[in-house]
């Protein structure tokens, strides 16, 4: 039987995961590619290390550019991370003639432009399915299962360390710090998990779907962001007694001539599929105008499920060389030539119903001070809660909004917080309605 040779950069969370699975899985994959996919070299800084899975140790090296160099290798798996040097260990391999296989969503969103640019050039494949949704095949979705359609809108959990934490705090009144620490020991979070915790990660996967859904350059830099640091568990009982539950929601829309594109902490209508999407688990709901709402939902981290995403492109990049079509599909999934630099929407021309908290003596006259000047910025309530009673202290008002302009809440919560009566900055969230 023919081999393809690979090399992995990267031998930790997700690298170890891929040699499991292929070890676990090398007969079926045989049997399905008609070659055998065998590891060539692995990288990594520390050898030493116990990585939980068996290894022939003269394969392993601390010098990445064995992988590079090594004409038998016909993939290069970059499972290390981060920008530097996996940039140019991923243009070396492309110039070197390599076929990349990545997980490395960061990178992706800041130097894809000039990394999908290359693999053009040089008509190599670039596999990245693990860069956004773990196990879930959202990437090769959009560019086969969905590519006969015009995507409306992508919307969904896309980290599952944010998902975990509010999960755990939702469900098991569990405290962030530790939910964080359980999601970092199980091997979910970011080497920096402020990526995974402030919208960071979420943002840069949302970028890399819209380049493939809306073929735009990456728009990384315009991608408004808001994390989950700032959610307490009052703001979590509050929204389900609203009926709600709180995500962190990706979101990317068509809109004519624009795209509207943010990652923010969401309230979501308990009845939607999404709001019932807990643990690490990842859901993300595509919206076509022919095909209506497609929802994919499954493991969105960790080692396993991610593994099943590298080795998916990997067989495709076998089965591609071996059958002498690679690249069948472009790899943005649009045509280079048809990639445009699509106008990002203002975040402050945005609409959604919202949810304000307030921190507010409980005096007289404190409502009809709130909603005086929501009033006056055009932004009407739809619902108020008021519970406690502590005569002369703070208690926290709640109120839900119809459809408001993002510019007028944010000028009326600017009035408000000014207000003798507030203690506190008010603090928002946005609801996500079913469209
Ligand atoms: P880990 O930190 O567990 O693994 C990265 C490995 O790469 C480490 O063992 C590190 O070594 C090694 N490394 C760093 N620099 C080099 C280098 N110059 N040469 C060789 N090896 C190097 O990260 P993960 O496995 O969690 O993540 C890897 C990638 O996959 C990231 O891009 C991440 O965003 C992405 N990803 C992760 C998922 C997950 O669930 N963990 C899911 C989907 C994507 P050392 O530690 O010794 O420095
Ligand atoms: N840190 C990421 C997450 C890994 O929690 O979703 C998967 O991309």
């Amino acid at each position: 039987m023919k081999s393809i040779y690979i090399g992995l950069i990267g031998f930790g969370t997700v690298g170890a995961g891929v040699v499991k699975t292929l070890q676990m899985n090398g007969d079926i994959i045989a049997k399905r590619v008609g070659a055998e996919i065998r590891f060539k070299r692995i990288a990594d800084l520390d050898l030493g290390r116990d990585r939980g899975v068996q290894v022939d140790r003269s394969i392993l090296t601390t010098n990445a550019e064995e992988i590079l160099n090594d004409p038998d290798i016909n993939i290069v798996l970059e499972l290390m991370g981060g920008y530097h040097p996996a940039r140019e260990f991923i243009l070396k391999g492309i110039e070197n003639g390599k076929n990349i296989v990545t997980a490395n969503k960061a990178l992706l969103a800041k130097h894809g432009d000039e990394i999908f640019a290359a693999v053009e050039k040089k008509g190599v494949c670039i596999g990245f399915e693990a860069s956004v949704g773990g196990g879930i095949p959202v990437i090769r979705a959009i560019k086969e299962g969905f590519a006969g359609d015009e995507i409306l809108s992508i919307r969904g959990i896309v980290n599952g360390t944010a998902n975990f934490i509010l999960s755990k705090m939702s469900d098991e009144g569990r405290d962030f710090k530790a939910a964080l620490k359980e999601a970092q020991r199980l091997g979910y979070a970011e080497a920096d998990p402020t990526f995974d915790i402030e919208g960071h990660d979420s943002a840069h996967k949302i970028a890399i779907l819209a380049m493939l859904a809306f073929g735009t350059e990456i728009p990384i830099d315009k991608v408004y962001m808001e994390g989950i640091s700032r959610i307490t568990s009052e703001d979590i009982a509050f929204a389900r007694q609203l009926g709600y539950r709180i995500k962190l929601l990706a979101i990317a829309k068509g809109c004519g001539d624009s795209l509207d594109i943010r990652v923010h902490p969401t309230m979501v209508q308990a009845s939607n599929p999404i709001a019932n999407v807990n643990g690490a688990t990842n859901a993300i709901e595509i919206h076509g105008r022919a095909v209506g709402a497609a929802l994919l939902v499954g493991e969105g981290a960790g080692a396993l499920p991610t593994s099943s995403a590298v080795l998916g492109d990997v067989i495709e990049i076998a089965r591609g060389i071996l059958c002498g079509a690679k690249n069948r599909l472009p790899a943005r999934s649009w045509l280079r030539e048809n990639i445009q630099k699509i106008p990002i929407r203002p975040m402050d021309e945005v609409e959604s119903e919202c949810y304000l908290r307030f921190k507010a003596l409980d005096k007289p006259g404190v409502l009809s001070k709130i909603s005086g000047i929501l009033g006056s910025h055009n932004i009407s309530i739809s619902s108020v809660i008021q519970k406690e009673r502590h005569k002369g202290s703070g208690v926290p008002v709640v109120m839900t909004t119809h459809s408001a302009v993002e510019k007028n809440i944010r000028k009326a919560l600017e009035e408000i917080d000014k207000l003798d009566i507030i203690q506190k900055e008010t603090f928002s969230l946005r609801l996500e309605d079913g469209k």
